[in-house]
């Protein structure tokens, strides 16, 4: 795909659902009784995967632009799957699904797509056998295919060596079918969508510090769950505003839950001109509006307890500071190296590829920004949506064109992102 410079982005624009709270939505209200109605659900490949995995467990599912209907069927209402459940590309659907599926009176078996069978479960089968689940990697190398069988699970308490809300949502999950109390610690405190809406369909769960902690349950009852804008999709636009001259965008109707929020933190400090505008609670989670001008950057440290909030940013954070004055270190962030990709290696890669100083570390990277040693590339995506959008936004600073591989993996997350970029360049 070619991406060209601008010189000039303005208007107004409402990204996706959020693609966490979309999935949670799907998963909670198929295991509650009732209806679950849910407003501005995320219509990217990963959530339609997750509908996908619930309907071959029996559960009625209507999707209608946008407005998405699931017909519960109760915690103990799943039908045994007539095939392999098929995760496609999502981490999110793995690992939270298979706190459900350790629950269930049930065998079934659970894979993905390439890089999901690369994707390491480890963190999640230690937990799920120490609760006694009957969880296996079917190729014996903790990664999916997973198999599931019958087991009864106990509550446990569950120092995780990861700060991973899929981790900790799978445990919790898990523990709605336990004999006890079932309670996690972090070592940072991850995002808390579980915690926030599971609560809200009825579970018993507290929150105290990093630990968080759920009681077995009789029921959960389906509700309207309005799915806010996600920050990790308006990530993108804000990076747009900041680095593109004359740029002026506001972002309408974004989720700022404290645990997602790294990258406005983080924007800011770098001398980003981030305002935020009509801050309001939808369905539990805050939400505002942001109006972005174009602002000239400096180096940071990102680094500690902000992580968790924004590690599904660190690639286009990476890409600030490419166009920063001054070095910008990134450190206690190991986890990139097992997301959708490596993505220590793939941003450090597209960042060399476009004439950037960067140093990949065991935990992050080191950038020494130089926006006038930056030239046009043709950029690798490496199939990870956060990457090809991370690196279409590098493209629109770069005074050269551009080009992107593989740049249709965008669908994951944000299927329209190329052609609402292109509908503020004026
Ligand atoms: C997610 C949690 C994060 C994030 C992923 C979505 C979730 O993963 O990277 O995109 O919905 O719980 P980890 O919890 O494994 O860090």
């Amino acid at each position: 795909m070619d991406l060209k410079h601008t010189a000039h982005l303005k208007g107004t624009i409402s990204v996706p659902g959020d693609k966490s709270i979309s999935h949670r939505a799907i998963m909670f209200g198929a295991i509650s009784e009732g209806t679950t109605e849910i407003t501005n659900f995320l219509q990217g490949a990963d959530c339609l995967s997750t509908i996908s995995c619930f309907r071959e467990m029996g559960i009625s599912i209507e999707n209608r632009a946008g407005r998405v209907t699931v017909h519960g069927k109760g915690l103990h209402g799943l039908q045994k799957p007539g095939k392999m459940l098929d995760a496609g590309n999502s981490g999110t659907t793995t690992r939270l699904i298979s706190g459900i599926l350790a629950g269930q009176p049930f065998s079934s078996e659970l894979n993905g797509d390439a890089s999901i069978q690369k994707r390491p479960m480890k963190r999640i089968l230690t937990p799920l056998s120490a609760m006694g689940a009957n969880v296996q990697s079917i190729k014996n190398n903790g990664c999916a295919p997973l198999a599931f069988s019958p087991a009864p699970l106990h509550g446990i308490s569950y120092p995780s060596p990861v700060a991973s809300a899929q981790v900790k949502s799978c445990i919790l999950l898990a523990g709605l079918y336990a004999d006890g109390t079932t309670s996690v610690t972090e070592p940072r405190l991850s995002r808390n969508h579980t915690e926030l809406m599971l609560s809200a369909f009825g579970a018993e769960i507290t929150a105290d510090g990093t630990t968080v902690s759920i009681l077995p349950q009789p029921r959960l009852t389906g509700l309207s769950v309005t799915v806010p804008g996600d920050i990790s999709s308006a990530a993108y636009f804000i990076a747009a505003g900041l680095l593109v001259k004359d740029a002026e965008i506001l972002i309408q109707n974004v989720g700022i839950n404290p645990t997602r929020d790294g990258i406005l933190k983080i924007a800011c400090a770098m001398g980003g001109r981030i305002e935020k505008l009509n801050e309001r609670t939808v369905s539990g989670e805050p939400v505002c509006d942001l109006l972005v001008t174009s602002s000239p950057l400096h180096g940071t440290t990102v680094g500690g307890d902000v992580i968790p909030s924004l590690i599904d940013e660190i690639p286009i954070i990476a890409v600030l500071a490419a166009f920063a004055e001054g070095t910008t270190v990134i450190q206690d962030a190991a986890e990139l190296k097992v997301k959708e990709s490596d993505r220590i290696f793939t941003t450090t890669d597209n960042l060399r590829r476009m004439g950037a100083a960067v140093q990949p570390t065991a935990d992050g990277m080191i950038i020494e920004g130089n926006p006038d040693a930056l030239h046009g590339t043709d950029f690798e995506s490496y199939g990870d949506h956060r990457i090809a959008m991370s690196f279409a936004v590098a493209a629109l600073a770069i005074q050269d064109n551009c080009t992107m591989r593989n740049a249709e993996c965008v669908r994951i997350s944000y299927p329209d992102f190329y052609d609402e970029l292109a509908g503020l360049s004026v």
